[in-house]
């Protein structure tokens, strides 16, 4: 993950344009930085992050695809619940976000 900049990725703050309150959680053991109104997808590829999960049978990581919860390329457990879309997801003040490994299994 980047943290260079304290918003990552994200697009530069225009005139007019808010985003919510600065909140953080936590990925693979690592503080992420997140605003109020985000999915935990774009949290994360504002991070950097890419790689969400990997495919049960040959390992090969997966992220954000269709990223509107159709495609489930993005599954990630989140607070020990497994399987959740970091698409449709938003962030909440230290939630616990891991990678998920196959059908199931965490970092
Ligand atoms: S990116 Fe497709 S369901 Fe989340």
């Amino acid at each position: 993950m980047s943290a260079s900049s304290p918003d990552g990725l994200r697009v530069a703050r225009a005139a007019g344009v808010a985003r919510g309150k600065r909140l953080s959680f936590v990925f693979d053991g690592v503080p992420v930085l997140a605003y109020e109104g985000e999915s935990v997808a774009a949290a994360l590829l504002a991070a950097g992050q890419r790689v969400l999960r990997t495919t049960p049978v040959t390992n090969a990581p997966r992220g954000v695809f269709c990223g509107m919860g159709v495609c489930y390329d993005c599954l990630v457990a989140i607070d020990g619940e497994l399987s959740r879309r970091a698409c449709v997801t938003l962030v909440t003040e230290g939630m616990q976000v891991q990678t998920q490994l196959g059908f199931g299994a965490t970092p």
